[in-house]
């Protein structure tokens, strides 16, 4: 009952809503109620010639008044209750998005991107009916119910109540098997369209990759399937709902039989005059909806509360890397000097797996250090850990003699600009995208920072320059333009005028960039970064680094090699094998160069 304590949070903000739209409700039931009474005394005054004109018109009139209150109402009741379950949905859209944007990356790791996106659909959509339409159909059929059943049984008969109402009860009890077969079958429908909206998503992502490798006819299967499997779900709920309308039916001829029987009975008997028994005819056929509003109402109550405690179970997660108690909060500038203290680390969801063991570095402001390994040797891990996107144990990690968890996140984040791996460029213009996270988003900072990134001259060749949109996942772009576009987008944080970041990483950066070209962008990172930022880059390339006054030379985790240049050259291991191989390819390709310019 967690999930309704969350959602009376918004509904109070909501209650003078609610309050309207349920008199505006109350009013119209009322009103109703009203009717088939005034219409039964018309034929009563009819019948007995007790009736003029006049008095025929005055109760004209009066119905007519009905009806216009009727309509007033049913408008109040739509625009107060719909419009609070819209702005409910809304507030907590916002809410949920902006929590999820908190929670850590180990939260993105465990969940499917589909199943995400469906709470803000699915989730929120009956989170909506369950605010909007089904409080109306609750309070509705219930006031309904007791003021038809009030008007039966005083204007009409108790006995004649009791008999047409008896099988109408067992509606009632059959909708709560009804309700609960339905849930099962709703739970199972979402998943089918949860799954199904995730093969979606994912092969249009990697649409790509389904084309290069022929694989479309196999993806169409496996949707097809997935498609097949949703129509099923979807039929099985189906299936009951068409099989509840006959039975219901059913249930209401005998009713209505039973009436007309029973009634005609009394009717006769002189028990009842005959605007009375026209009259209960009417009060059986209201009672009807009222009567299966009860099963709809069951079915999307529990749909609607399994939405909330999916929704609710979202808020309960807490963002694992948040400012903890020891946060120092007079740390407002970081300078760049970066210690690994033994550093040992395993990711949270592979807790057995050790990916960095025991690896001890200082870099001073200022200095360079470079990341050197085989594939999944942990050179990436490093930058994560340092802008905290994982934890690791006190003390293991310190930027100028402050331990990472002591520094507030947002400090943290702000003084290391970081070009990922996996770089990401938005939907959106270069120019949006280079500036994206910094304060000075002009032009002039954008061109300068593209032109230390060496990504100016080919911006300046799109028709629309910095106003060129980049598709998902910058489509339009080739590799080594989208690393550039990345790179500039650190640069705005590292080294432009007004920058603030000491601390730039580039995690393999530079691997889809000319080897021309990167010296280039080392180039301009030295002269405009000065030598009072640090900056750590991991590649896999000698030349990258052989400059950097560290070089960590990683091997499945473990510090294999740590020194400069020369010292590792000198030491004949690891890295002086991999300097000799790649000497040997660039001579290789100089020769086939010459050879290839002397055949000319
Ligand atoms: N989010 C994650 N959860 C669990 N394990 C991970 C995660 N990210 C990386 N790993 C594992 O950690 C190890 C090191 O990964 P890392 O990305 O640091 O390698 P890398 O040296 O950067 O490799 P590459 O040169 O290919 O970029 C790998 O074995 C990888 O499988
Ligand atoms: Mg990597």
């Amino acid at each position: 009952m967690k999930q309704l304590k969350f959602a009376a949070r918004y509904i109070a903000r909501h209650w003078w809503q609610y309050l309207l739209g349920i008199a505006a409700l109350y009013m119209v039931d009322w009103v109703n109620v009203y009717v088939p009474e005034f219409t039964g005394r018309i034929i009563n005054g009819l019948t007995d010639r007790t009736l003029d004109m006049q008095g025929a018109m005055k109760i004209v009139w009066m119905i007519a008044g009905m009806g216009l209150m009727i309509a007033i109402g049913r408008f109040g009741w739509r625009f107060f209750i719909f419009g609070a379950a819209r702005s409910i949905e809304r507030e907590m859209r916002g809410d949920m998005y902006g929590h999820l944007s908190k929670l850590s990356m180990h939260y993105f790791n465990r969940h499917k991107t589909g199943d995400l996106m469906a709470h803000f659909t699915n989730d929120l959509m009956s989170v909506r009916m369950l605010l909007g339409m089904t409080v109306i159909t609750a309070f509705d059929a219930t006031v309904m119910l007791v003021l038809v059943l009030v008007q039966m049984i005083t204007y009409v008969s108790p006995k004649l109540t009791l008999v047409a109402i008896l099988p109408l009860l067992i509606i009632t009890v059959g909708d709560f098997f009804y309700g609960k077969m339905m849930h099962k079958r709703f739970k199972a429908r979402q998943e089918a369209f949860s799954s199904l909206t995730d093969q979606v998503q994912e092969s249009i992502s990697g649409i790509r990759v389904i084309k290069a490798f022929v694989q479309e006819r196999k993806e169409l299967y496996a949707f097809a399937l997935s498609a097949q499997n949703a129509k099923d779900k979807n039929l099985r709920v189906v299936r009951l709902q068409a099989m509840m309308m006959p039975i219901m039916d059913l249930i209401i001829g005998a009713s209505t039989l039973l009436t007309l029987l029973y009634g005609g009975y009394l009717a006769i008997q002189g028990e009842i005059d005959v605007g009375q028994f026209v009259a209960f005819n009417s009060y059986v056929g209201m009672l009807v909806w009222p009567m299966m509003a009860v099963g709809e109402c069951i079915t999307s109550i529990s749909q609607g509360l399994a939405s909330l405690g999916r929704i609710h179970h979202i808020f309960e997660e807490q963002p694992e890397i948040v400012d903890g108690q020891q946060t120092d909060h007079d740390v407002t500038a970081l300078k760049g000097e970066i210690r690994l203290n033994h550093l040992t680390f395993a990711y949270p969801d592979m807790p057995d797996v050790t990916v960095l063991e025991d690896v001890s570095v200082t870099v001073k402001p200022g200095e360079t250090l470079a990341i050197l390994g085989r594939t999944g040797s942990g050179k990436s891990t490093v930058p994560s850990l340092l802008v905290r996107l994982y934890d690791v144990a006190d003390g293991m990690i310190t930027i100028d003699g402050h331990d990472l968890k002591t520094i507030p996140l947002g400090v943290l984040r702000e003084n290391i600009a970081c070009v990922p791996q996996d770089n990401f460029l938005f939907s959106d213009t270069l120019q949006n995208n280079i500036a994206f996270g910094s304060a000075d988003k002009s032009l002039e900072s954008v061109i300068h920072a593209a032109e230390l990134a060496c990504i100016h001259d080919n911006i300046a060749e799109f028709p629309e320059q910095y106003q060129t949109v980049v598709g998902e996942r910058g489509v339009t772009l080739s590799s080594g333009q989208k690393q550039r576009s990345s790179i500039a987008r650190a640069l705005m944080k590292a080294a432009a005028p007004q920058a603030s970041a000491p601390i730039l990483i580039l995690d393999d950066a530079l691997s889809a960039v000319d080897t021309d070209t990167e010296r280039k962008i080392l180039d301009n990172l030295r002269t405009v970064r000065g030598n009072d930022r640090t900056t750590i880059i991991v590649a896999h390339r000698i030349s990258t680094i052989q400059d950097a006054d560290h070089i960590l030379v990683l091997d499945d985790g473990k510090v294999a090699e740590y020194g400069t240049h020369e010292e590792l050259l000198a030491s004949d291991g690891l890295y002086k094998s991999l300097f000799d191989k790649q000497q040997l390819e660039k001579q290789l390709r100089e020769d086939h160069e010459e050879g290839g310019e002397q055949n000319v």
